[in-house]
């Protein structure tokens, strides 16, 4: 089996790498090539990569180039977790916003918009090269906004399947609060990717005991502080947001806050500045604790699970972004949903999901028709296109707003955008 990690060059690489160490027997693996246009950061990672694998004594072989058609080349899978713009064109999403006095987020609100739009193209032009090569590989996208990013995708008739970390984020999480494996978890999660709620809890597979209500009498606190929401409501609702749904329930609140510190991006670039000294370091052979601060906890065995299931035609239930085909019955088929799914070499096949309630139903609805209007701004451009997408972004929805937001948006990403 051969993968390609396009983005190899992120340091979140050795996370990744990691996982398909210690994880070989979910996902045996003969060759692994990372590919990125920084060479420089390429060395740093690929070099650690293959202490990793020598430590852990895997077979494997690794290797690394800037070039695309080659590193995709004989690939049955291919991950893309690159960054367009990197980490500087993040820092702008997170900040401009903040001026209107909208969040400032790199997937939610105007900023997850200008890394869509940067980003689509891309993607697109990256995939094409992949079937061109490999008719039959399979394409994970963990590149932001998975959503759009992975509906562009499909839409474009791809082998694809998008996935995010928060889903098995609360997975471990619950596992952890109750003792149990963490295959023990099944979660009732449904959603799109960043605006997703956990209805349910169960042990023991999907037909399962529901624990939910348990765990927040015992855990209610904990699970409220570590998401920053007011346990009161996750006691009313009954139910688990993401963190992500922070930014449409305290979305002044959190523009406040955003106001008075460093972006997130800032932070990063930080921590990334670090992370690629200790990679130069001959004698470091393991994932640093460091990578812990970035946000993507079980990123790795959420990937090693989900390639494993397409590639060794599994059917396991996964919890991933594919097209809604009427399991939301409120949206069209081709939007892409974040819900379990059975995944096999045919692709993922959403699982049955019990009614929404409207509560989540119509933020889920509108989002859905922003995203929309957000892939044909990607498309297509057009100073148009995007003012539309803003427009009917629940967070913005106002002209004055999306007039400001539109020039600034394109002000700041011209030099990735064809069209501007
Ligand atoms: C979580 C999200 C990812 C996002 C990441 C950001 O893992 O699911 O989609 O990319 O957080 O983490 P960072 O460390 O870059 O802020
Ligand atoms: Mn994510």
């Amino acid at each position: 089996m051969k993968l390609a990690v396009v983005g190899g060059g992120s340091t979140y690489t050795p996370e990744l790498v990691d996982g398909f160490a210690r994880l070989r027997d979910v996902l045996p693996m003969e060759e692994l090539v990372l590919v990125d246009p920084a060479a420089d950061r390429l060395e740093l990672v690929g070099g650690l990569a293959r202490r990793i694998f020598a430590r852990q004594d895997h077979p494997g072989r690794i290797s690394w180039t800037d070039d695309l058609d080659a590193g995709v080349d004989g690939a049955d899978a291919v991950l893309l977790q690159l960054r367009v713009g990197g980490q500087a064109a993040r820092d702008q999403d997170e900040t401009w916003p903040l001026e209107c006095g909208c969040v400032g987020q790199e997937t939610t609100g105007a900023g997850g918009l200008a890394k869509a739009l940067r980003t689509v193209p891309v993607v697109l032009d990256i995939a094409e090269r992949v079937r061109r090569r490999n008719p039959d590989a399979w394409i994970v996208d963990f590149t932001n906004p998975v959503g759009i990013v992975t509906r562009a995708l499909l839409t474009a008739g791809h082998r694809a399947v998008g996935l995010c970390n928060v889903a098995i984020g609360f997975q471990r999480k619950f596992a952890k609060l109750l003792g149990v494996a963490p295959d023990e978890v099944s979660l009732d999660h449904v959603g799109l990717n960043h605006l997703t709620w956990e209805r349910a809890v169960r042990l023991g597979g999907p037909g399962g005991e529901d624990v939910l209500p348990k765990l927040l009498a015992e855990h209610g606190d904990a699970i409220a502080d570590d998401l920053r929401m007011p346990r009161a409501l996750i006691d009313r609702l009954g139910v688990v947001p993401s963190y992500y749904l922070r930014y449409f329930y305290q979305h002044d609140a959190v523009v406040r806050e955003l106001k008075t510190k460093p972006s997130r991006a800032a932070e990063v670039a930080a921590i990334e500045r670090r992370l690629l000294e200790m990679y130069a370091d001959p004698t470091l052979d393991e994932k640093p604790e460091l990578l812990g601060k970035r946000g993507g906890a079980f990123y790795s065995e959420a990937a090693v699970d989900l390639t494993s299931s397409l590639l060794r035609d599994t059917g396991e239930v996964r919890i991933v972004n594919t097209f809604n085909r009427g399991t939301l019955p409120f949206l069209p088929d081709d939007a892409v949903i974040e819900v379990p799914a059975a995944v096999d070499a045919r692709g993922a096949s959403p699982l049955p999901v019990t009614p929404l309630e409207p509560l989540y139903a119509g933020l889920v609805a509108h989002v859905t028709a922003y995203e929309d209007l957000a892939l044909e701004a990607a498309l297509k451009g057009g100073r148009e296109r995007v003012f539309d997408a803003l427009l009917a972004h629940p967070l913005i929805g106002q002209i004055e707003y999306a007039e400001k937001l539109t020039d600034t948006l394109i002000a700041h990403n011209r030099e990735h955008l064809a069209w501007a």
